[in-house]
């Protein structure tokens, strides 16, 4: 099997039920388990199953550890609700046992704030490394906060966000002007550090970027998504939409079946 395994599902739906299956057989399997988390709309679904599967005491999720990819700098004061720890409360920690000083995000050590981003990687090392890294994808091909431009090596560090970026988060925000122009992110090289990846993606707007990752097979900069052919343990989880412009004869080489 190649080091890219790509599954394409019938929609948002089958995919967040095979994430969160994947997520939860790992901490069924290591109650410890080190999990790499991702916000934006692509894992609210996956997010609403494992709760689901919480209160039907499949899982316990009381020993995980939790690694958020990014987190916006710059906030308004009054805007915490837009922050990525906020969403992550709301999705997700406050709806299981997750334990919120079990919780990291580059910003935000357990409960203490962190502005030297080099502690939020020590932290990851301590424990070993992220199990599961839980990606999405950015329309521009970003994963995490790394924009076109970054480095295979980058780490975790600030960032400048793309104008794409920033037009395409404004739906959460009142105006465009209140959108974060900075964030910390994990860089490529955290990322691919991983034991296992999870890309999901739905939706036609990522298709183009599916496109050229099939297309390039080998990292290019212009394509941070593309990184992950540096990594051998790649899941790319998509619907039919995201993945309605694969060249065919590509497809082939990387598809394998939802059992
Ligand atoms: C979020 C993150 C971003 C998003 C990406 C897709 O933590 O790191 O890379 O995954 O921007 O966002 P959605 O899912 O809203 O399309």
């Amino acid at each position: 099997m190649g080091t890219i395994k790509l599954i394409i599902c019938k929609n948002e739906n089958e995919i967040s039920d095979l994430a969160s299956k994947i997520i939860v057989d790992l901490v069924n399997n290591k109650k410890k388990s080190n999990l790499g988390l991702a916000t934006g709309s692509s894992p609210i679904g996956t997010y609403k199953k494992i709760i689901e599967k919480y209160n039907n005491c499949e899982v316990c999720l009381k020993h995980v550890r939790t690694f958020n990819l990014d987190e916006y700098l710059d906030l308004k004061k009054d805007d915490f609700k837009n922050s990525y720890e906020y969403y992550m409360d709301e999705n997700l920690f406050s709806k299981t046992d997750i334990r919120k000083k079990r919780t990291f995000f580059p910003t935000m050590l357990g409960n203490k704030p962190n502005d030297d981003y080099s502690k939020f990687e020590d932290k990851i090392k301590k424990y070993g490394k992220i199990d599961i890294q839980l990606l999405g994808l950015g329309t521009n091909g970003h994963i995490g906060f790394n924009e076109p431009g970054s480095a295979i090596d980058t780490r975790t560090r600030i960032v400048d966000l793309a104008q794409s970026t920033i037009d395409s988060n404004s739906r959460y925000f009142k105006s465009k002007e209140d959108v974060p122009k900075r964030a910390v992110s994990m860089g490529l090289g955290t990322i691919l550090e991983a034991e296992k990846i999870l890309l999901i993606a739905f939706g036609k707007e990522k298709a183009e970027a599916i496109k050229n990752f099939f297309t390039k097979e080998e990292f290019h900069e212009d394509l941070p998504m593309s990184s992950l052919w540096n990594h051998k343990n790649v899941y790319i989880i998509i619907d039919e939409q995201a993945a309605s412009k694969i060249n065919k004869d590509k497809l082939s080489n990387f598809l394998i079946e939802n059992e």
